[in-house]
């Protein structure tokens, strides 16, 4: 089979055809996050578990933060080998951290990235630190690096990296392999220019071969900054790829958490009312204060019958918590938990089960399938993987309803959700009322669209169809691209 056409959207702008992977080249990941070499498979994070085939049958590195915050950052990583695969960690130091996570990637790019220039923040030394650390991971991991490996750098926290590895190898770096993804959206070029410097972020860009986005859309407006700032042959080299999961693994480990002893218990639990489940970060993108008020809304409207009828379970593990924006969110959902449970509880009764700690992805994979509604409305979000995991977690006899919002990556792929505008709480409590009645025929039909996407465009997919295209493409006009540019 043609691993290029796999994926449906795969780099659909992106020029050259491209050969496929290469698996006797080493691949090198980058990402600010590095899984812990001891927790694999089933418990492992989201890009771990993405990455997985990827980085199976040929030789692979993973470089990045080890996780710890120490005095200072350390210029040497720490290697922890597993078979064919590398772990590399740095540990960063308190005011590396406090200035490059917290500061520019968390307190600027982030909210920036998503559409939130309200609350976005700018601070010089901050944006010192996140491109300091930046050279810290580079000066690293030089060192490490063979001629021919392929390097993978992920996300917001490292558009500077692959333009500092290509000065710091000399010949070899300008001409090794260097792609670049982002996770999360690409806002319109207008929203992106207001942060301070975002001309030098488009330039770190223009450094890379490739350079993956999970939408058409947020390529069209990556392309279209990078052109008008004097990148055009890099905005030629801006391609989509929707990031998937392992469908059939998520699907199996929900099939068997389903019968286990948690599944039993929650399912006691609701002596025989419907379950809505949320899983997200405790992230204010995630659309959580009008998601609880649409739910409210839902209790208090359509002639109360739903009244004492559903139960509502959302995960919310704390996440970035040292950032004010993130403690401000907190405390609003506890406070609209206390309101609606107040108004709305019986004494047998609790309409909104709110968790902020972490649980584990196997129990979550249990719940959603117990669940009749899965309920996922951030209000602007990359893909969300959430969405394609409450999918892959369904019975396929007796499937459960997905609520997505329209600002969702997923949204793109996932036609058979009841799709709403998130940012009306009575959107959501409208989709919840026709979820919660919805007959089985229809639940059918619209899980089979949804899971068919899942299977397409999964995992496995997202990562060959963006390295087929970064190993692929010959060396020589991925030169020719770069215009001498990017040395
Ligand atoms: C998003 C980002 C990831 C990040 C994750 C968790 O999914 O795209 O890069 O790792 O959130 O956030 P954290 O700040 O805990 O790494």
């Amino acid at each position: 089979m043609a691993r290029r056409t796999e994926s449906r959207h795969a780099g659909a702008a992106y020029g050259a055809p491209a050969a496929g992977m290469d698996r006797t080249r080493r691949l090198v990941i980058v990402a600010n996050r590095v899984p812990n070499p001891r927790e694999r498979g089933a418990s492992a994070g989201g890009l771990a578990v993405a990455l997985q085939e990827a980085i199976s049958g040929r030789e692979a590195m993973w470089f990045g933060w080890s996780g710890q915050i120490t005095e200072t950052t350390a210029t040497t990583p720490r290697l922890t080998r597993h078979r064919r695969l590398t772990y590399a960690t740095l540990d960063l130091g308190a005011e590396d951290y406090r200035r490059y996570y917290q500061g520019f990637a968390n307190a600027s790019l982030w909210p920036m990235l998503h559409y939130r220039l309200g609350i976005t923040q700018f601070d010089r030394e901050d944006y010192a630190g996140y491109r300091a650390v930046n050279a810290a991971f580079a000066a690293a991991l030089a060192p490490l690096l063979r001629p021919d490996d392929t390097i993978w750098v992920h996300d917001f926290h490292l558009f500077p990296l692959g333009g500092k590895l290509r000065r710091l190898g000399g010949a070899a770096g300008a001409r090794r392999r260097i792609g670049f993804f982002l996770h999360v959206p690409f806002p319109p070029r207008s929203v992106f220019l207001a942060l301070p410097r975002a001309d030098e972020l488009l330039a770190d860009l223009a450094a890379y071969d490739v350079i993956g986005v999970q939408t058409e859309e947020d390529a069209a407006h990556l392309r279209d900054a990078l052109r008008r700032a004097g990148h055009a042959a890099a905005a030629r080299r801006v391609g989509a790829w929707p990031a998937g999961i392992d469908a059939e693994g998520f699907a199996a480990m929900a099939e068997r958490a389903a019968r286990g002893p948690e599944a039993a218990r929650l399912r006691a639990s609701l002596v025989g009312r419907a379950l809505v489940i949320g899983v997200d970060r405790l992230d204010y993108t995630k659309g959580l204060p009008h998601r609880f008020i649409g739910y409210g809304r839902l209790l208090a409207g359509f002639d109360g019958r739903h009244l004492g009828d559903v139960t509502y379970l959302q995960f919310a593990p704390v996440s970035r918590s040292e950032v004010a924006q993130y403690r401000a969110l907190r405390r609003e959902l506890d406070e609209l938990t206390g309101r609606i449970n107040g108004q709305y509880a019986e004494f047998d009764w609790v309409p909104l089960r709110y968790i902020t700690r972490a649980v584990a992805r196997t129990t979550l994979a249990g719940f959603m399938r117990i669940a009749r509604v899965g309920l996922v409305t951030p209000l602007r979000d990359g893909m969300n993987l959430v969405a394609k995991e409450y999918v892959a977690a369904q019975n396929p006899e007796d499937p459960g309803v997905l609520v997505l919002s329209q600002f969702a990556g997923a949204a793109g792929d996932l036609k058979g959700a009841l799709v709403v505008n998130p940012l009306d709480p009575d959107e959501i409590a409208e989709a919840l009322d026709r979820a919660l009645s919805m007959p089985t025929a229809e639940r059918i039909a619209r899980w089979r669209q949804m899971m068919e996407a899942v299977r397409t465009n999964d995992a496995a997919a997202w990562s060959r169809g963006f390295l087929a295209t970064l190993e692929g493409g010959s060396a020589s006009a991925l030169a020719a691209e770069h215009g001498g540019k990017a040395a």
